[in-house]
């Protein structure tokens, strides 16, 4: 059983995507252990209660500076015994002493074709905003390992998702998730659940036997 624990900030689209994922997928062998927001009064907060998953704020504002709030958050996520720590849609950048504490046991999702779109900065609506203004016709999401860059780290799958001429930030925001991110990353947390993955030279491998899923 591989026991994750899910961090996030806002809606919690993709933290129900996993909930969902976990709930019809009996034998994918995942445990949602805990959910931690870093901001109160979240939608994610409410989907992790309705879910019974056991959830917790750890708040930047609660603490005087970034070094106490990143000790917190770390303490916070060293309390659940995760496996593997999940970032979906956690928009505040994470301690290197947790990247460090789990090294290749952390995953993102990003709203766009990795090394396309990323970086500082680009998070949430403005990575759609950044997509539309610079004219892509192809945009998508990514997950990847967490190093101690931003969107560096070793990418595990990614999926296309076109970009319509009359798309607003926000109809592209929606249907990347739609199409693609609620998709891959349940998809990916399986495939690391089955064992299937390990990073080689700083690439993800995929083992054969799950290599088809990649696909799915
Ligand atoms: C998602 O689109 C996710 O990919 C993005 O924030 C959104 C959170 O939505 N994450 C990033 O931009 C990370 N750099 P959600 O709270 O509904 O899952």
């Amino acid at each position: 059983m591989l026991n994750i624990t899910v961090l996030v900030s806002g809606g919690g689209t993709n933290l129900q995507a996993i909930l969902d994922w976990v709930r019809e997928t009996p034998d994918g062998n995942v445990k949602i252990a805990s959910v931690i927001s870093n901001n109160y009064g979240v939608r994610a907060l409410e989907r992790a209660e309705k879910a019974g998953v056991p959830s917790r704020v750890v708040s930047p504002k609660d603490f005087d500076d970034r070094a106490s709030f990143h000790e917190a958050l770390l303490a916070a996520v060293n309390e659940s015994e995760p496996d593997l720590v999940v970032l979906a849609g956690f928009l505040v950048s994470i301690p290197s002493e947790m990247v460090r504490a789990y090294p290749n046991r952390i995953i993102n999702i990003h709203p766009s074709l990795i090394p396309a779109f990323c970086g500082k900065g680009y998070y949430g609506l403005r990575v759609h905003e950044a997509v539309l203004a610079r004219g892509v016709r192809v945009t998508g999401a990514t997950v990847h390992f967490v190093d101690e860059g931003t969107d560096t780290g070793p990418i595990i799958l990614q999926k296309p998702v076109a970009v319509a001429q009359d798309d607003t930030p926000e109809k592209l925001q929606r249907r990347v998730m739609e199409e693609a991110e609620w998709e891959i990353l349940p998809r990916a947390i399986g495939l690391i659940a089955a064992g299937a993955v390990s990073v080689r030279d700083g690439r993800v491998w995929i083992d054969g036997a799950n290599r088809e899923r990649i696909k799915e």
